[in-house]
């Protein structure tokens, strides 16, 4: 069979496309970086969202504190409310973390679905009743970061936001 010049070269064009759209895709799936969150948090009463252990004799509501607390070495976690229409901690007053920190922040609502997202960062998520979500962050230098509500939660949604500091190592006055 007789195949005409162009006919082959078009062939060959449109299979490198398609190669080069799998490429992207794949390159965005798994070399970006980004991860699915995981659903080990678990599930939690949404109405006792304070009670969910964190481990063995700490509670969500003993690290429910603008400062974040020390685990062990550089790794921090905080505990934040995603509810109608504030984060508590974090609208009030900034939650606050040394820099070098790796922070892991465990959030759940009490009442409708919520997002959390802290631009600048990989913190991006769905904040749904009924489940613990944990999302871990590394924090370099100090910073100021802005938290907001990234799905819609009712009429005050957009008023739903917070704040959170990156502060130097030497002005750090919780544990470390
Ligand atoms: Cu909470 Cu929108």
């Amino acid at each position: 069979m007789q195949i005409h010049r162009y006919e082959k070269l078009w062939f060959g064009v449109s299979l490198l496309l398609i190669v080069g759209f799998i490429a992207t895709i794949t390159y965005g799936a798994v070399g970006a970086g980004i991860q699915m969150v995981g659903d080990e948090g678990g599930t939690v009463d949404p109405g006792e969202i304070g009670d969910y252990e964190i481990r063995d004799g700490t509670t969500f509501s003993d690290i429910q504190e603008p400062q974040a607390t020390h685990v062990e070495g550089d790794s921090y976690e905080v505990a934040v409310s995603s509810q109608q229409f504030i984060f508590n901690p974090g609208t009030s007053e900034p939650i606050q973390v040394p820099e070098n920190s790796e922070v892991t922040i465990y959030t759940s609502s009490p009442d409708v679905i919520h997002g959390i997202k802290l631009p600048g960062t990989n913190v991006n998520t769905m904040v749904i009743p009924g489940e613990m979500t944990k999302i871990t962050v590394e924090f370099d230098e100090p910073a100021e970061y802005g938290i907001v509500c990234n799905e819609f939660c009712g009429a005050g949604h957009e008023t739903m936001a917070g704040n959170l500091e990156v502060v130097p190592e030497d002005e750090w006055e919780g544990d470390a």
